[in-house]
């Protein structure tokens, strides 16, 4: 069974169609990253995966439950593009809030919290109050957040917007990890080339459709491009970096 199965998933906003007939299967242990233009429907994409909007058309399963199901819920970390955080309460009270939605041991509570806060670099900031943090300390709390509570699968949507190249490269290592020594699940969208050269799979979104999937490599060898840049000019996608 996959870890993620969506088959002929529709998508409209009022006459807008967003998704048109996206099918794919994610296996479990595997980085998936979705890269394309904005407003191509990554968001909406991977909202649906954690039930926060629902398809008009098409099946999408998690763990074999259609979505939203609450024992899958706890098993998924999902990090929004836009950060919710609570400007008032310091940077710990915010995982701790977060962290008590799951029925964790205070012991290991306090275990995952220090691991998530070292993790994104902010040990030492936790007991600021949020309103004080940088967009990039905000998206490294929500990222914290995301991992709080051992989730099976991370659902991460431009996860490293706003952060530094050296921690963005910790970061990274750290996915590749948690794949490869507890087989992780883990889906990212991303507008960065070479964070999309570490996917196992890479699925090219543009207008509610993927145009290409498939291993980084292998896309370029059938595409016969260096560069996954190419592929996307050549998909017909508008690389804006600064989105
Ligand atoms: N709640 C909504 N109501 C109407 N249109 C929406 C809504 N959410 C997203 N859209 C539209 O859907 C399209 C895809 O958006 P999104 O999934 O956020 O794309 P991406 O994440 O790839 O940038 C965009 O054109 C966006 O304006
Ligand atoms: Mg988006």
């Amino acid at each position: 069974m996959p870890t993620i199965h969506i088959s002929h998933l529709m998508k409209q906003y009022g006459s807008r169609v967003i998704l048109r007939d996206v099918s794919l299967s994610i296996p479990k242990g595997q980085i998936y990253g979705f890269i394309g233009p904005s407003g191509a429907g990554k968001t909406t994409l991977v909202k649906m995966m954690v039930g926060m909007d629902t398809p008009d058309a098409g099946q999408l399963y998690v763990l074999g439950e259609q979505m939203p199901n609450m024992s899958v819920l706890s098993k998924i970390g999902y990090m929004a593009q836009s950060d919710a955080l609570y400007p008032e309460l310091s940077g710990l009270e915010n995982i701790q809030f977060f962290t008590e939605l799951y029925s964790l041991s205070k012991a290991r509570q306090k275990e995952r919290i220090a691991y998530a806060a070292e993790l994104v670099g902010l040990s030492s900031d936790l007991q600021r109050k949020v309103s004080t943090y940088s967009g990039g300390m905000k998206r490294r709390l929500s990222l914290a957040i995301s991992l709080v509570h051992d989730p099976e699968i991370l659902i991460l949507d431009e996860p490293t917007v706003g952060i530094d190249p050296k921690l963005r490269q910790i970061i990274w290592q750290e996915l590749i990890r948690l794949k490869d020594e507890k087989q992780k699940t883990i889906i990212v969208t991303t507008h960065v080339m070479d964070e999309a050269q570490r996917c196992d799979c890479l699925a090219m979104v543009r207008e509610g459709q993927i145009l290409a999937e498939g291993a980084p490599d292998a896309l370029k060898t059938s595409y016969q491009v260096e560069t996954l840049e190419e592929i996307f000019l050549q998909t017909g996608g508008v690389h804006d970096e600064n989105v």
